[in-house]
């Protein structure tokens, strides 16, 4: 008579056991699934002010060489991590910009042959010399950097 009495205890404590199991299982789950998912989100989120918060850490750039650069070309390079350029303009000038368009952030491009700065995405243009924006969507004119070309290097700076 004690005998199935003892098997159905056996049997709620074997059924509760794979339950918690299955919970703790379930749990385990949900928090590496919200984990793999929230991540990648928290990172898409988070990455613009972390973008802007290196960019301002960096105050200036050293770029080896580039006093040898030809008149009449460019120079693209990375201030912080934003994409710029350093233009030797064919009278021996110098100047720096950041290369992010105004308008959604393209990267823009020099085009000595047209002397204007161009963004592809758009048809935004820019002034050369001032970086002030001429034509197309572009609100605000390009960012410009204090330039120091010595012997063997050109020291780029926030103005
Ligand atoms: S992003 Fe440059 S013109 Fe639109």
């Amino acid at each position: 008579m004690n005998e199935p009495v003892k098997s159905n205890n056996i049997e709620e404590v074997t059924d509760l056991t794979t339950r918690r199991a299955f919970i703790a299982a379930a749990g385990a789950a949900g928090i590496v699934y919200t984990a793999a998912v929230g991540y990648p989100v928290y990172r898409y989120l988070a990455s613009p002010a972390e973008m802007a918060a290196s960019a301002a850490a960096v105050t200036e750039v050293s770029l080896k060489d580039a006093q040898k650069i030809p008149t009449g070309s460019a120079l693209m390079f990375k201030f912080g991590p934003s994409p710029a350029m350093l233009i030797h303009h064919e009278d021996g000038t110098w100047v720096a910009f950041t290369a992010v368009c105004t308008h959604l952030g393209c990267t823009v491009q020099y085009e000595p042959a047209a002397n204007r700065i161009h963004c592809a995405c758009h048809g935004g243009v820019y002034d050369p010399n001032t970086g002030a924006n001429v034509s197309g969507p572009p609100p605000k004119p390009l960012k410009r950097f204090t330039v120091l070309v010595n012997a063997a290097d050109v020291k780029i700076s926030r103005a």
